[in-house]
């Protein structure tokens, strides 16, 4: 797709007034944890919010409906990067469905790449994506994006209400973290082991790049997306922030 002259006027100005940059990693556990028990409508509510004030990039997980493909065809004997393609569908008619909730609040199609993400965003609208590339999850490709728009916050949405000495669900003893370096975040994830449909909380790929690009980090529980929004517009959240200084890049 060609950037003309008028795009690239639009995207100045939207940096000369100040407008600030979110990407949402939105897990399908919290948007389509199945078709029938899914936040479209509270979600596209909530992100029209954040749209009136911010530019707003959402990636959007596979849930439950991408487990059942991916569980079907591992009965097969498929492989682990087959298995992850049929992930990254499921990410993008995902992406579509919130996309169609959106309805003139969002850009009409789902990017399959990077640039093309950032080309949507030119015209202002709410971008919806999924999955870009076998190996990794969709949180990889928000710190991607993150780190490709400038982007002042990173919020990741996930089923936890943030990131744990260990995994919540299987240990009553996990504890929070309020706040981590990406280091911290780097040595935390380093442990686990990457196949297709996962369910660790933030995935290598993903951690590495929050390191490298010092983008800021929220991550909290996401089934309510009107908390995100008061996370965001007011600072108050429970969750864990991954930053490199003291300073909390809430509010925005
Ligand atoms: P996600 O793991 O990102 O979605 O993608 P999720 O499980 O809904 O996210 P959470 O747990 O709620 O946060 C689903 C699967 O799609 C493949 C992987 O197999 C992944 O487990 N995928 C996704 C990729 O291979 N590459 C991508 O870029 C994105």
């Amino acid at each position: 797709m060609a950037i003309n002259s008028s795009d690239v006027g639009s995207l100045a100005t939207a940096r000369r007034t100040g407008v600030k940059t979110i990407v949402l990693s939105l897990g399908g556990s919290v948007l389509i944890p199945s078709l029938e028990t899914n936040t479209l409508s509270a979600y596209a509510e909530a992100l029209g919010r954040l749209a009136d004030r911010f530019q707003v990039f959402v990636v959007v997980g596979g849930g439950g409906e991408a487990r059942r493909y991916i569980g079907c065809a591992r009965d097969l004997g498929v492989d682990e990067a087959t298995l992850d393609e049929l992930g990254i569908l499921v990410t993008r008619l995902n992406a579509r469905l919130l996309i169609a909730a959106l309805g003139r609040a969002a850009y009409p199609c789902v990017p399959e790449t990077y640039t093309g993400a950032r080309v949507a965003g030119l015209a202002g609208r709410v971008v919806v994506m999924g999955g870009v590339a076998p190996g990794q999850t969709t949180d990889a490709v928000a710190a991607v994006l993150a780190e490709e728009v400038g982007a002042d916050l990173l919020v990741n949405a996930t089923s936890v209400p943030g990131i744990f000495t260990a995994d919540p669900k299987r240990d009553p003893d996990a504890i929070r973290y309020e706040t981590m370096t990406p280091a911290e975040l780097l040595a935390l994830v380093s442990r686990e082991r990457l196949s297709a449909g996962s369910n660790t909380v933030i995935d290598l790929v993903a951690a590495k790049v929050v390191e490298r690009s010092g983008c800021p980090m929220v991550v909290l529980e996401g089934r309510d997306p009107a908390r995100i929004v008061d996370a965001i517009l007011t600072g108050v959240f429970v969750g864990t922030i991954v930053a490199h200084g003291a300073c909390s890049p809430l509010p925005l």
